[in-house]
C-alpha cells in the first residue's frame, strides 16, 4: 500500500512513520514535509535498509497543489495520513497567521487535490484521508466531565480555532463529495522526538541545564497524557478499520496537573543525575504569567475507539515518562541539532515576556 504522510518530520509523524514501517511491512510511505522549525529529516537516518527502501522523503508544502498532484500520480497514492500543521499554542498566540495558512488553507488544498485524484482513479472505496486533529477543538473542561465525539466545538486559541476549521472542512468533503475521510482528535502526546518547546521536553532540558522551570499560572491546569506509540497504534486502527465520515477520540487516560508533571520530571531527573539535597531540581520551579485563554482541563472519553476498534493505551504513564526522559538524555545530539538560532529566539520572546508580566 502506498501512503502519503504529511508532516512526517515532526514529532508524531516521525514516530508514526518509524512505527508503521516496522509493523506494516507491506506499506510504502512517502513523507511530505515543509521542514519548518519543527521538522527534522535526519530522524530517519538510522532506518534499517529494508525499511529505508520503503520510505521516501519529499521536501515541500501541503499548500503546493502542483507538487501534491505530481506526488499522487507518481507514487500511486492509496491513502493520506495528514499530520502537517503548526502545532504550538503559544506560537499561535504570538503569530496566528501561519496557523491559518497551514492548518486551514493547507488542509483545504490537500483535501481538494485528494478529491480530484480520488475521482480520477474512479472513486476507489478503500481510499482513506485520515486527518489528525486535537482535543483542543472542544475547548476547556471544568473539574468534571470528558470530551466525547459529540461534544460541541468551542476552541479557545488561534491554534485550536485553526484545527477546528480544518476538521469542519474534512467533514464537509465527506458529506458533500463522499471523499472517504476520517478524523482523530487526540489528547497531549509525549515521547521521543518531541520538539523542546512543549511542556515535557522543555522541562527535561531545563532541569538538565539547571535553568528556571517556567510553570504557567498556578500549575493546576490538567492535560490527559497519551504516549505517542499508543497514539500511533490507534491511528493505524482508525486508518485500516475506521468508518468513513466518522471521528474517533483518542486519549491516554492519564490526567495530571502540570505541576505534578514538573515534580515527577524533577524527581526522575534528580535520580538520573544524582542530584540530592540543596541542588534538588524542584528548587528551579518558577511560576510565570499565565497563557492568555489557557484552557483549564482536557480529558478524553475513548469509549468509541475502545469498543469499535478494540484499541486501548498499553503504556503506563510513569513508565513511558521515564523512557522519554532517558531518550532525551541519550539523544543530546538530536536535541542540539534542533535547537537552532530560531529556537533560541523563540525561547527569549516567549519567556522574557512572561517574566515581565
Ligand atoms: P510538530 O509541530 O512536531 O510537527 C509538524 C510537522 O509539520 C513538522 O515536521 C513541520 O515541518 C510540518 N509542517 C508544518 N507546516 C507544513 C506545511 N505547510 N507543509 C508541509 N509540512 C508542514 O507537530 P506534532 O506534535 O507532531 O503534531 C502533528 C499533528 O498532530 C498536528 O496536526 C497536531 O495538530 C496534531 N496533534 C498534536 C498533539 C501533540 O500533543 N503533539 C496533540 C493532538 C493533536
Ligand atoms: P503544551 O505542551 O504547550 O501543550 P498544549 O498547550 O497543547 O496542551 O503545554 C501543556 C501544558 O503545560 C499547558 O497547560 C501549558 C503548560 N506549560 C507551562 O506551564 N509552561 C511551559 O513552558 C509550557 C510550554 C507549557
Amino acid at each position: 500500500m502506498n501512503i502519503l504522510v504529511t508532516g512526517g518530520a515532526g514529532f508524531i509523524g516521525t514516530n508514526f512513520i518509524r512505527h508503521a514501517l516496522a509493523v506494516r511491512p507491506d506499506w510504502r510511505i512517502v513523507n511530505l514535509d515543509a521542514l519548518t522549525y519543527a521538522g527534522n529529516p535526519a530522524n530517519f537516518e538510522d532506518l534499517a535498509p529494508e525499511q529505508a527502501e520503503r520510505y521516501r522523503f519529499i521536501h515541500g508544502n501541503i499548500g503546493d497543489t502542483s507538487l501534491i498532484e505530481q506526488i499522487f500520480s507518481e507514487e500511486s497514492i492509496e491513502g493520506i495520513i495528514h499530520f502537517a500543521a503548526e502545532s504550538h499554542v503559544d506560537r499561535s498566540i504570538l503569530g496566528p497567521e501561519k496557523f491559518l495558512e497551514t492548518n486551514i488553507l493547507g488542509t483545504f488544498r490537500l483535501l481538494d487535490e485528494g478529491l480530484k485524484f480520488w475521482k480520477n482513479m474512479g472513486r476507489p472505496e478503500e481510499f482513506r484521508f485520515l486527518h489528525i486533529s486535537t482535543d483542543e477543538v472542544y475547548g476547556s473542561l471544568g473539574p468534571d466531565g470528558y470530551f466525547t465525539e459529540n461534544t460541541p466545538y468551542d476552541p479557545s486559541s488561534p491554534y485550536s480555532a485553526s484545527k477546528a476549521a480544518s476538521d469542519h472542512f474534512v467533514n464537509a468533503y465527506f458529506r458533500t463529495y463522499d471523499l472517504p475521510t476520517l478524523i482523530t482528535n487526540c489528547s497531549n502526546n509525549y515521547g521521543p522526538f518531541q520538539f523542546p518547546e512543549k511542556l515535557i521536553p522543555l522541562m527535561i532540558l531545563n532541569i538538565l541545564e539547571e535553568k528556571p522551570l517556567p510553570v504557567y499560572g498556578d500549575g493546576k491546569n490538567v492535560r490527559d497524557w497519551l504516549y505517542v506509540i499508543d497514539h500511533c497504534d490507534g491511528l493505524i486502527k482508525v486508518f485500516e478499520q475506521g468508518k468513513p465520515g466518522e471521528t474517533y477520540n483518542i486519549g491516554g487516560g492519564a490526567e495530571r496537573q502540570n505541576i505534578e508533571i514538573v515534580y515527577l520530571l524533577c524527581d526522575l531527573m534528580d535520580n538520573r543525575l544524582g542530584r540530592f539535597g540543596k541542588k534538588e531540581s524542584r528548587s528551579l520551579i518558577h511560576f510565570v504569567a499565565d497563557r492568555p485563554g489557557h484552557d483549564f482541563r482536557y480529558a478524553i472519553d475513548s469509549t468509541k475507539i475502545k469498543q469499535e476498534l478494540e484499541w486501548s493505551p498499553h503504556h503506563r504513564f510513569e513508565d513511558a515518562l521515564e523512557n522519554t526522559v532517558d531518550w532525551y538524555l541519550n539523544h543530546m545530539d538530536w536535541v542540539n541539532s534542533v535547537r537552532s538560532g530560531d529556537y533560541r529566539k523563540w525561547i527569549e520572546i516567549n519567556y522574557q515576556k512572561r517574566e515581565n508580566g
